[in-house]
């Protein structure tokens, strides 16, 4: 029989989607499940992106559209990033794909020859490591652990560039942390790439607009403007607009990654459908009121689920500032056994299944993210379930001997 490429053989499926799967099986046995599992904002975007939507239907010729995307949405998007300061960019800096991982796939593909290094902090967003692997790269990890809050240092970040990676990848603010840099702190990092002139910068902020207490955003082509040539600037619908399904994410940075995206596009998925497209265009354009409302219910929950990590004895959970996770270190339940079980908790993936299997709670175990100390709450369950949820993974804790 012929055989698969090697690279399939490095393409695992996904971790989260593994917990997401045993509770949805759990749940059809008849188990009452609360899934705290899968990273998906759990909202739908306003009626004029329906509406939108719809009128494009009718319009839409169903040919071909631009490998890099509609004129309109450019500019929707261009307008969209100087929201947040991000100013003096043209059409001929964006590329459009179907959501961010397939614009960071096409980066990777872009940017990193088989056998180049890539760089990026632990604990990182899950996909970042199985595309790096696909595409043959090596990864470099900048652990960062709970006790310097899960931030990279610009002292790390200096040790890790002197080794000349090609790719340093940026995630703020983080999935699965929560935690967001602030401008002083980026800032610092930014002074240590501009040293590094070889190395392209990849900055997936996509939940740049999820920021709760005040804070304001800020990237590295703010702080220092020369940067600009090297630094690549994501964002996508899914999260800010509750569209994870319509698959619309893009990039902003030097013309020559655009165009070879919009290349990779041509031979890949040529474009995002028409009605996506205008369905993105309402969402950029129109009223906002949807994503501004849910950032305030999100801060709401932030808060709910810290006081109940701040009250379980042991417990490390840095304070997250954005997006929808939490991300407690439970390395204090290491050892110990589940009293009215009898399961033994040795690791998080132990600790994940039995509180699955004991209370109905799905967490994805921290590992998933390169960090097997901790695992991940999302908190985007709809609200009534929220505090049973908690409510039982503090009970999970104090049954433990
Ligand atoms: C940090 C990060 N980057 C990228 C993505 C991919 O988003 P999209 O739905 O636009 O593909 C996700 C989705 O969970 C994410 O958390």
């Amino acid at each position: 029989m012929p055989q698969l490429a090697a690279r399939i053989g490095r393409a695992k499926p996904s971790a989260i989607m593994a917990v997401a799967e045993k509770a949805k099986r759990l749940k059809a046995e008849g188990r009452d499940i609360i899934s705290f599992s899968i990273g998906v904002p759990n909202f739908l975007p306003g009626p004029h992106v329906y509406e939108a939507a719809r009128q494009a239907v009718d319009k839409d010729s169903g040919q071909y559209g631009s490998n890099r995307g509609p004129d309109a949405l450019l500019d929707a998007l261009l307008e969209h990033i100087e929201q947040i300061g991000l100013t003096g960019y043209t059409r001929a800096n964006c590329a459009t794909g179907i959501g961010a991982k397939h614009v960071i796939y096409n980066l990777a593909e872009a940017l990193l020859d088989e056998g180049d290094t890539i760089a990026f902090p632990a604990p990182y967003w899950t996909s970042y490591v199985d595309i790096a692997e696909i595409v043959n790269a090596k990864i470099q990890l900048l652990p960062c652990p709970a006790s310097q809050n899960y931030k990279l240092t610009p002292q790390q970040l200096d040790e890790a560039l002197a080794k000349k990676p090609k790719v340093f990848l940026f995630n703020n603010p983080s999935n699965p942390t929560g935690m967001v840099y602030t401008k002083d702190e980026i800032v610092a990092l930014a002074d240590v790439l501009v040293k590094y002139p070889d190395t392209w910068v990849i900055a997936d902020d996509i939940y740049n607009r999820m920021l709760f207490d005040g804070l304001e955003y800020y990237n590295f082509v703010l702080a220092r403007p020369e940067l600009r040539d090297r630094v690549i600037f994501l964002d996508s619908l899914s999260k800010t607009y509750g569209m994870p399904g319509w698959r619309l994410g893009f990039m902003v940075g030097p013309e020559v990654v655009a165009k070879a995206l919009v290349t990779l596009n041509s031979n890949h998925i040529t474009n995002v459908p028409e009605v996506v497209n205008a369905a993105g265009i309402a969402a950029l354009t129109g009223p906002q009121d949807v994503p501004n409302q849910k950032r305030v219910e999100f801060q709401a929950k932030r808060d709910q689920v810290m006081d109940v990590m701040n009250a379980i004895p042991g417990l490390v959970c840095p304070r997250p500032q954005g997006a929808f996770y939490v991300f407690p270190d439970i390395s204090c339940a290491f050892g110990k056994t589940h009293g009215p079980s009898g399961t033994k908790i040795e690791n998080d993936v132990d600790f994940c299944n039995a509180l699955l299997e004991a209370k109905g709670v799905a967490c994805v175990p921290g590992s998933a993210f390169g960090e097997p100390r901790a695992l991940r709450i999302s908190y985007t369950c709809p609200t009534p379930q929220l505090a049973p949820g908690l409510q039982r993974f503090q009970e999970f804790f104090a049954e433990l001997v």
